[in-house]
């Protein structure tokens, strides 16, 4: 029998309530299929830890993780430990670590799901974002210059390497063809005349190499309007890390809100294992009440098996969160429901051997 082994770090907040939902749902897929099994190893890092013993992981945490198939994250970052601790020393150093330097986030609108926007069919919000993960604008290479002073300076310098936006704009462009959808560079040319501008050239020299798919390229203040006036227009969409961070949340609140955005960090050569995650945070405002919606965690859930080659059961666990949406029975609050975490979690299961 086939042995997923996955390395579970469920975080602060939220984080536990969540991730405890999908690895009861990836369970019931591995009962239901019968051919392959998960077993989960739980480490207890986060802003608790840190506050015990001053480090967000422990020190060899990456030797830890890398065994694995694959990390399941749930969210970092809690009142009382700086959100560029918990972030840099855990969530940042795993993605560079393990050279994740593909985020893939769907913003797709599924049946049932609330949109805020008028005018807008199911089919119109439908496109995969494919994140620069490793360098750009959060390459954290800067200086802060006479501290204190009124002199004070501060310098954050984004990092574009060729290396670094070839294999991301590769991986865009395969996905375009595998898919025959269009594919959209977003960038900002016109401002950033060194980085966005090489960006842009890298979007259209690679395109000789795929003479099938069609471009558009846009700048990401067009693209934010876009989002919101015209989202059928994107299917594909490439994107630095910076404005991939942003657009992201707004694809999510387009696409049903935060309790429904699920994101991929991915090494796709599987040197390193790929971690999978809710995009949310830890919800420090309705933590440890059950109101959290696990379907972010369990769409994530998803893009791993998706990952592991299991994509029957990938769309299956799509299916059977449309399903919850369009019954309506059981729902978290923030969907307009009644249910709690727990619910929510066991609907799926149930509902997962009939789709
Ligand atoms: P957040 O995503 O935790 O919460 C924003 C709002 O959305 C809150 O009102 C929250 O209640 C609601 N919300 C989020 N997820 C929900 C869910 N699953 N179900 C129902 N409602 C949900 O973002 P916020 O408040 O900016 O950050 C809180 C903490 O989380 C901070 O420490 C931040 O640094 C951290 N954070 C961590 C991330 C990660 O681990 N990947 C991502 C974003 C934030
Ligand atoms: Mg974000």
């Amino acid at each position: 029998m086939q042995t997923y082994n996955i390395a579970v770090i469920a975080g602060d907040g939220i984080g536990p309530e969540v991730i405890g939902e999908g690895k009861r749902v990836l369970e019931q897929v591995a009962a239901l299929d019968g051919s392959f099994r998960f077993v989960f190893t739980d480490f207890p890092w986060g802003c608790e830890y840190y506050l015990k013993t001053g480090e967000m992981m422990e020190a060899d945490a990456l030797e830890k993780l890398r065994a694995f198939d694959a990390i399941y994250l749930g969210a970092v970052g809690y009142p009382g430990v700086p959100d560029h601790v918990s972030l840099g020393d855990l969530l940042l150093k795993i993605r560079r670590g393990f050279d994740e330097y593909i985020n893939l986030r769907p913003v797709k609108l599924l049946a049932g799901a609330p949109c805020p926007l008028a005018g807008v069919r199911r089919g119109d919000i439908d496109m995969v974002v494919v994140r620069e993960n490793s360098e750009g604008e959060y390459a954290n290479v800067g200086a802060r210059l006479f501290p204190g002073t009124k002199e004070e300076v501060a310098l954050q310098t984004g990092v574009f390497s060729r290396k670094g936006c070839e294999r991301v704009m590769r991986y865009a462009y395969e996905l375009a063809k595998r898919e025959g959808r269009t594919l959209t560079s977003i960038s900002k040319g016109n401002a950033l005349g060194y980085s966005m501008v090489f960006w842009d050239a890298i979007f259209e020299e690679l395109g000789h190499e795929y003479p099938e798919v069609e471009t558009h390229k846009l700048l990401v203040d067009a693209a934010s309007m876009f989002f919101v006036k015209d989202p059928a227009r994107f299917e594909v969409v490439v994107t630095s890390n910076l404005f991939g961070d942003i657009l992201t949340d707004l694809g999510a609140a387009i696409a049903g809100g935060m309790g429904l955005a699920a994101g991929a960090n991915l090494n796709p050569e599987k040197k390193f294992p790929s971690m999978f995650e809710p995009i949310h945070g830890s919800a420090p405002d309705i933590a440890g009440k059950g109101l959290a919606n696990p379907l972010a965690a369990i769409w994530s859930a998803s893009q791993m098996l998706e990952f592991f080659g299991q994509e029957a059961w990938a769309k299956k666990v799509i299916a059977a969160i449309e399903t919850l949406l369009t019954e309506k029975k059981t729902l978290t609050p923030d969907l307009g429901g009644k249910a709690n975490t727990q619910e929510v979690g066991s609907a799926v299961c149930a509902v997962l051997p009939r789709v």
